[in-house]
C-alpha cells in the first residue's frame, strides 16, 4: 500500500477526509477547536489511494501560556513547544508504521519553528499509543486531567 503524507489545510476535500478519519476515532472535536493560547495549528494527514488513513493535529505554543504562567525566557524570546492535540491512525492500517511517521513529521516541523520540547497527553487506556511514546523516547508525566500521562520530549 502506498501511503502518502501531507500537511492539510481547512476548506479542502483532504481536510474533509481528515475529520472524517478523526471522527471514526471518536477525535473529530479535537481537530477544528479553536485553541486561543497557541501561535498555530498544524494538520498532517496520512493518505492511501482512497482515504484519510491517519492524522495529527499539532498546536505550536509558548511553553505555560495555557497555564496563564510567565513565559520562561532565553535568548530574548520566550520557550516554545508544540502540542500534540490529536493523533490516531484507523485500526486496518495499524503497525504500517504511520503513526510513528505522523510524529516524526510532527518533530521536524517544530524543530522548524524552534520549539524546546514536544508534548502530548492521552488516556491510561491507550496502550498502543504508550508503547509508540516510549518507543520514541518520551518521558512521562503522571496527570490528574482524565486518568491521564503527559509525554514530553526535549528537541535540542
Ligand atoms: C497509537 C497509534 C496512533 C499508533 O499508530 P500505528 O500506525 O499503529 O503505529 P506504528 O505502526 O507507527 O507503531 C510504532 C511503534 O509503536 C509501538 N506500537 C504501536 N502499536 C502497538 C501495539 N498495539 N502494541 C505494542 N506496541 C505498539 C511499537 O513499538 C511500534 O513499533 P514496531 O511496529 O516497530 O514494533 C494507533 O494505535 C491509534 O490510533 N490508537 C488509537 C488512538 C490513540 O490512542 N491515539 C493517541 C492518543 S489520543
Amino acid at each position: 500500500m502506498n501511503i502518502t503524507f501531507a500537511e492539510v489545510q481547512p476548506h479542502t476535500r483532504a481536510y474533509h477526509d481528515l475529520v472524517q478519519a478523526a471522527d471514526q476515532l471518536d477525535q473529530a472535536k479535537y481537530i477544528a477547536a479553536l485553541v486561543p493560547h497557541s501561535d498555530e495549528s498544524l494538520l498532517l494527514g496520512a493518505f492511501d489511494d482512497e482515504q484519510c488513513v491517519g492524522f495529527l493535529r499539532l498546536l505550536i505554543q509558548v511553553i505555560g501560556r495555557e497555564y496563564a504562567r510567565s513565559p520562561i525566557v532565553v535568548a530574548s524570546a520566550p520557550l516554545r513547544e508544540g502540542y500534540v492535540e490529536a493523533f490516531g491512525v484507523l485500526p486496518a492500517h495499524r503497525r504500517c508504521g504511520i503513526g510513528q511517521r505522523l510524529q516524526a513529521l510532527a518533530i521536524e516541523l517544530c524543530r522548524e519553528r524552534g520549539c524546546y520540547q514536544i508534548r502530548s497527553r492521552s488516556p491510561i487506556t491507550s496502550v498502543e499509543n504508550y508503547a509508540l511514546k516510549l518507543k520514541l523516547g518520551y518521558a512521562l508525566q503522571p496527570s490528574h486531567e482524565n486518568d491521564s500521562y503527559y509525554f514530553i520530549k526535549t528537541l535540542s
